[in-house]
């Protein structure tokens, strides 16, 4: 069959290709994927048929009917997979935020009722279609900056009916909309007020209630926040397992203020990512990648510590030579991340964690998708993927993390459509 697009004269095509095909990219394979000097991309419907340098383009494949795309010598490479977001709440915490910069703590505004309990009552206020067209808002948003792929966590409902509906529209997002929504069921984000003092009676209640009604090939993933003020190691061993012998597979918000276990506990009970991880040391880290033999990504959110104005980054340097996949997300909410400029914590993983581009570009497309088990269809340049491509406006890989706080994208394809053009 012809090609129904070109992408042509990419002087940079960031294809993210490249053994090993099995598990994410670790240790030196991080920055060691495969880049085509003056390439292109061919497509035919949603899918890619072929990369290569311009040199060896098939021209007996393109028809009058081919969209031909100049890149004129700009960067090319996957569009974005955005492996972390709360995408679905009500309200915003700008009060908070005034708080926070006059010196008061995430946590102990959390303690206080405020913090993730102030979006819970905001959200179930709202109704599903004022959620909806937030989120669709929101999506829009990252769309413009080239994700094409985004898991979207639930969580800011704490009861068994919000809970539901958050996942529903989130799974109704991704249908309206071109942007791929992978939804994780997040209940266990801390327990839910009429539960305060009792997680494990409300742990039982989601794995009772709720794990029951929701279908782990639309919901894919289980998540829960092991920190002090949320659930215990113990606590979330045991929901984790319970999730697991339903079905789901397995994530974990860990190690993020204190080094207390859950990286490793998740680890050991086979998690597909392990996220924040700013307090999971070298060693340990170095532990789980020998014991999971280097498949569980490690998903880093440096806009974290950033907006909460702590001093403790992942070392994702540390991690990665310890052979470790890393991943980078935004952690988009409206708590601890209200951005979604998912480039500039591409940049704060090579200024704060020690990556360095190659590093933090895989971080952001390859390994951001084996985070989310989407690693055959997205996240890498490569014949059978869906055609989801950037065009930049950038000539060279090392000006993406420069141009910091940037939005360097120009054009964005998804499924070999155009869905955004930024001017
Ligand atoms: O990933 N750490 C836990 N949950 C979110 C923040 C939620 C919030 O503050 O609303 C996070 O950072
Ligand atoms: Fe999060």
């Amino acid at each position: 069959m012809p090609y129904t697009l070109l992408i042509r004269h990419c002087g940079q095509l960031l294809t993210l290709a490249g053994p090993p095909a099995t598990r994410p990219l670790a240790g030196p394979d991080q920055a060691n994927w495969r880049i085509i000097a003056d390439g292109y991309v061919a497509c035919e419907n949603d899918r890619i048929v072929a990369v290569g340098p311009m040199a060896e383009l098939d021209e007996g494949q393109l028809t009058p009917a081919t969209r031909i795309v100049e890149a004129h010598g700009r960067v090319v490479m996957p569009g974005l997979v955005e492996c972390h977001t709360h995408l679905v709440f009500g309200g915003q915490r700008a009060a908070e935020f005034e708080r926070k910069l006059r010196g008061e703590s995430y946590l102990d505004i959390l303690a206080g009722g405020g913090g993730i309990l102030s979006t819970v009552r905001a959200t179930r206020a709202a109704s599903e279609a004022e959620l909806l067209a937030d989120a669709l808002r929101h999506l829009a948003d990252f769309r413009r900056y080239g994700v094409t792929t985004l898991e979207a966590k639930s969580g800011y409902g704490l009861d068994a009916e919000t809970e539901l509906r958050l996942v529903r529209v989130a799974r109704e997002a991704g249908r309206q909309q071109p942007v791929r929504v992978v939804p994780t069921f997040l209940g266990a984000h801390v327990p839910g007020p009429e539960y305060a003092g009792r997680p494990a009676d409300y742990l039982a209640m989601l794995v009772a209630d709720v794990l029951p009604r929701l279908d782990p090939a639309e919901v894919p993933f289980v998540d829960i926040f092991c920190e002090q003020g949320a659930f215990s190691v113990a606590e979330s061993r045991q929901y984790l397992a319970a999730a697991r012998d339903l079905g789901f597979g397995l994530k974990i918000h860990a190690e993020q203020m204190h080094e207390l276990g859950g990286c490793e506990m998740a680890a050991q009970l086979g998690a597909i990512s392990l996220d924040h991880a700013d307090y999971l040391s070298t060693a340990a880290a170095a532990r789980i990648a020998a014991a999971t033999q280097g498949r569980t990504v490690a998903v880093l959110l440096p806009l974290v510590p950033l907006f909460l104005r702590l001093e403790q980054y992942a070392p994702g340097r540390a991690f990665i030579d310890a052979g470790l996949p890393v991943a980078l997300s935004t952690d988009f909410n409206p708590g601890s991340c209200p951005s979604k400029n998912l480039w500039l914590a591409l940049s704060m993983g090579c200024l704060k964690m020690g990556l360095t581009p190659a590093e933090a570009v895989a971080a952001v497309t390859r390994n951001a998708a084996w985070a989310i088990g989407q690693q055959q269809e997205c996240g890498s340049l490569a014949p059978g993927l869906r055609a989801d491509v950037l065009v930049l406006n950038v000539a060279t890989l090392p000006e993406i993390p420069y141009w910091l706080g940037d939005n360097p994208v120009r054009q964005v394809f998804i499924g070999g459509e155009l869905v955004a053009e930024n001017p």
